[in-house]
Formats: C-alpha cells, sequence, structure tokens
C-alpha cells in the first residue's frame, strides 16, 4: 500500500454561506487529484484548508500524521517549508529581480540545486538572466512552477496553475507536473474549472451542492 500523506475528516466551512460540509478526502503517494467545480463552490478554500493556510469551521486535516491545525505556528510554517509545493493564483514571485535568482531563493532554503532539466522542459531556461516583470504572464507561470518544484515538496497543491496559459503551455506544464509526481514519489491536488486538465489526473472529484463526490 502507498504511503496516506493527507486525510481530512467531515469537514465544513462556512464564510457569507455554507460552502461545504461533512467533506472527507484522502490522498497518498503517487496519486494524482482533481477537484472540479463552478465558480464559488469553494474549490480554493477547500484547497487552503487542505494546505494549511485557512482552518476549518469543523473538521480535522491530518498531513503526514499530524493533526496539522492543534501544531504551533513554528511547525506548520516548517511543514509547508519543506514539504508541501503550493501553486496558487497569485505568483509571489519577486518581480525586481531576476528569474533566476527567484529560483536560488527557494532552493537556498531547502538545499536542493536548480534542476537544469526542469527549466528545460518548462521551455524557460532562456529567460533566467530576465526579471520577472520584463516576463509575459505564461512565463512568470511557469516561473513560479520551477519555484516550487525545485524544493521537491511531498505534495503539490496547484490552484488553477494552467488558467492563464494557451493550451499547448498548459498541456505542458500538466505533463511536468504529472512527471514529477511520479519520480518523486510525491502527490497532486490539482483545481481547475478545466475538464481537459482533470482527465489528467487519476481521480476526479466534484464539489457541488456543498459536497465532494469522485466521478
Ligand atoms: N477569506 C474569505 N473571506 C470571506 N469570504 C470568502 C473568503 N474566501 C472565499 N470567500 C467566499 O467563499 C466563496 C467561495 O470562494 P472560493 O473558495 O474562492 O471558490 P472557488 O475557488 O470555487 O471559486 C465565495 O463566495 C467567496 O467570496
Ligand atoms: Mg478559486
Amino acid at each position: 500500500m502507498s504511503k496516506l500523506l493527507l486525510e481530512a475528516k467531515n469537514i465544513a466551512h462556512a464564510f457569507d454561506y455554507q460552502l461545504f460540509s461533512g467533506i472527507d478526502f484522502s490522498l497518498h503517494e503517487q496519486e494524482t487529484v482533481a477537484i472540479l467545480g463552478r465558480s464559488g463552490s469553494g474549490k480554493s478554500t477547500l484547497l487552503h484548508i487542505f494546505s494549511t493556510f485557512t482552518r476549518p469551521n469543523q473538521g480535522i486535516v491530518n498531513l503526514f500524521d499530524q493533526d496539522i491545525y492543534r501544531l504551533k505556528e513554528d511547525m506548520i510554517e516548517s511543514i509547508r517549508r519543506y514539504q508541501l509545493g503550493i501553486i496558487f493564483q497569485a505568483h509571489y514571485l519577486f518581480k525586481g529581480m531576476k528569474a533566476i535568482e527567484n529560483l536560488e531563493i527557494a532552493t537556498l532554503l531547502s538545499g536542493e540545486i536548480i534542476d537544469e532539466k526542469l527549466l528545460e522542459r518548462l521551455e524557460i531556461q532562456s529567460t533566467m538572466n530576465q526579471r520577472i516583470g520584463e516576463l509575459s504572464g505564461g512565463q512568470q507561470q511557469r516561473v513560479s512552477i520551477a519555484r516550487v518544484l525545485s524544493k521537491k515538496p511531498k505534495i503539490i497543491f496547484a490552484d488553477e496553475p494552467t488558467g492563464n496559459l494557451d493550451k499547448e503551455t498548459a498541456i505542458l506544464v500538466m505533463q511536468v507536473l504529472l512527471e514529477y509526481i511520479e519520480e518523486h514519489n510525491a502527490a497532486l491536488v490539482l483545481v481547475t474549472h478545466d475538464e481537459n486538465m482533470a482527465k489528467l489526473c487519476q481521480k476526479r472529484y466534484r464539489l457541488e451542492n456543498q459536497k465532494l463526490e469522485q466521478f
């Protein structure tokens, strides 16, 4: 049996209205899971709950066998930094710095080296000496993905990572993510509204009427 990495039990959360309740979810090594759903259904919120950023109103999230919302903030920070790869809609790249310097920050923290093959694969090796502000949105997105993967995370949480990319580049990014999962015995949770991207994952769920259903 492959190892259980994430287990969420009986999750409920509301903001102005009830987003969802009674949600159970698990993720094992090597698994790739897509979560689909309409805008406003709570996909991003659910991803934030799974990935240490939002404490749910109800329920438990175990990451690597630890009940994360009962851990001290510095422990959560350490898990987030070393074990999780977060690809959210905002890039959080340093705009005034070169692409390569943005990657060096990530690898310095994790003690890894920059994977030249990964840069080639993402077709961004020629952008490395340009400042982030000079790159196109799609190039910036790929630099941010390279930065996340350079840390060698165990779980990747990606929120619409291909939303701003043309179809060809979107497929390239998905392939790179899936190869990464396979090579590093990691796992992926992908939030998307794009059925074509979701089809590339092994499991698909839909967040609808406050419930998460596999289909
Ligand atoms: N931090 C927040 N505070 C208040 N309301 C929020 C917050 N985050 C999300 N919401 C609301 O929750 C609903 C679901 O948002 P979200 O999880 O982003 O959905 P999705 O990603 O499926 O579009 C939206 O109505 C949104 O306005
Ligand atoms: Mg969203």
